[in-house]
């Protein structure tokens, strides 16, 4: 209770300085086909920002072990945790569209999700199966059916008739059969290159058009996801995917681990999480970071509360001057 009252109306505000300082230090690689520098920035701009908020928290998805990962690694404890700091579990992914970025494509987001301590979902494994659909889907899909089932239980829950429905997913070869069986349906299909927190996303803004996303992407990314749709009423499974050897020898050893779906409230549990994003480069959502005259830059975010369902879209002007030492990330 002390910990959900912990997790206020403020601390969603104070949280997306934490994307907003990433999206403007990796902006500026835009186009510039280095995507590592651009993930680099990122990652400095968002470490240090976290610095000066108030939490006592514990990174539970984030850029990989310790001994790959120097900073935001899973384990590494983050935040100015003082005696009434509340003690949170923090996922990160502090630009998801490394490879857009770099190209100047699209989409790419800087995002973080944050839960009372033990609410988020932990996993090492690379990989997740994903379906998600937005609020009038609810309860109209299972990991466990075909792709075709889910698709006709969608178009039932949402009055839509099969070629009415739009499904989404990244562009990749393992998705093929994904792809036929949408086609032997008749839905239509938006392919997208990078981000699938945001396609997750995009089934529950009606605007985009999109009913369904589903196929194969970062886990961290479906825990993100999750959160996202948990504030936003919709519904999202995953289900863990071994795609390395040592995943496979993994699966071989707890089968049940690759074989449990999980549910929204797996992901993250309870109803006091907060998810916060800042566009890098344009997409669906949130407009990417503009460079003004004098040195100032606006950056365009949304902080939503599942407690609530609140959505709140903010766009900010930095004048980058005035900016202390912390928020000065070169690189
Ligand atoms: P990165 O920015 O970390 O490269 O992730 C981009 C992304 O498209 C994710 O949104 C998605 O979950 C994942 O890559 C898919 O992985 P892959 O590119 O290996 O198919």
């Amino acid at each position: 209770m002390y910990v959900k009252h912990q997790m206020n109306r403020n601390l969603g505000l104070s949280l997306v300085r934490v994307t907003e300082n990433a999206a403007i230090a990796c902006a500026k690689w835009m186009g510039r086909g280095d995507k590592d520098a651009a993930d680099q920035s990122a990652v400095n701009g968002m470490r240090l920002m976290f610095d000066t908020i108030e939490i006592d928290g514990e990174v539970v998805i984030g850029e990989g072990e310790k001994d790959e990962a120097p900073m935001l690694y899973i384990g590494e404890r983050i935040g100015k945790a003082g005696i009434a700091a509340p003690q949170v579990d923090i996922a990160v992914d502090p630009l998801d569209g490394t490879t857009s970025t770099a190209k100047g494509i699209g989409n790419a987001i800087s995002v973080i999700a944050v839960a009372p301590r033990g609410q988020l979902f932990r996993t090492k494994v690379f990989y997740m199966e994903k379906i998600a659909v937005g609020p009038e889907a609810k309860g109209a899909i299972d990991l466990n059916k075909p792709l075709k089932q889910n698709l006709i239980s969608v178009a039932e829950a949402t009055g839509k008739r099969i070629e009415e429905l739009t499904v989404s997913m990244l562009e990749r070869d393992r998705h093929n059969d994904l792809i036929k069986e949408c086609r032997e349906l008749g839905c239509r299909i938006k392919l997208f290159r990078d981000g699938d927190v945001g396609g997750a996303i995009a089934t529950c803004m009606e605007e985009s058009g999109v009913d369904v996303m589903t196929g194969i992407g970062g886990a961290p990314e479906g825990v993100l996801a999750a959160a996202a749709i948990k504030c936003l009423g919709g519904e999202m499974q995953g289900r863990l995917y071994a795609k390395t050897e040592e995943e496979k020898l993994l699966k071989e050893k707890q089968p049940d681990m690759f074989e449990r779906i999980l549910t929204l409230d797996d992901l993250v549990q309870g109803d006091a999480a907060l998810f916060v994003a800042t566009g890098v480069t344009d997409g669906d959502m949130l407009r990417g970071v503009r460079y003004l005259p004098n040195n100032v830059v606006k950056t365009h975010s949304v902080v939503m509360r599942s407690e609530t369902g609140t959505i709140r879209f903010v766009e900010a002007l930095h004048h980058m001057d005035r900016k202390p030492a912390y928020a000065q990330v070169s690189k």
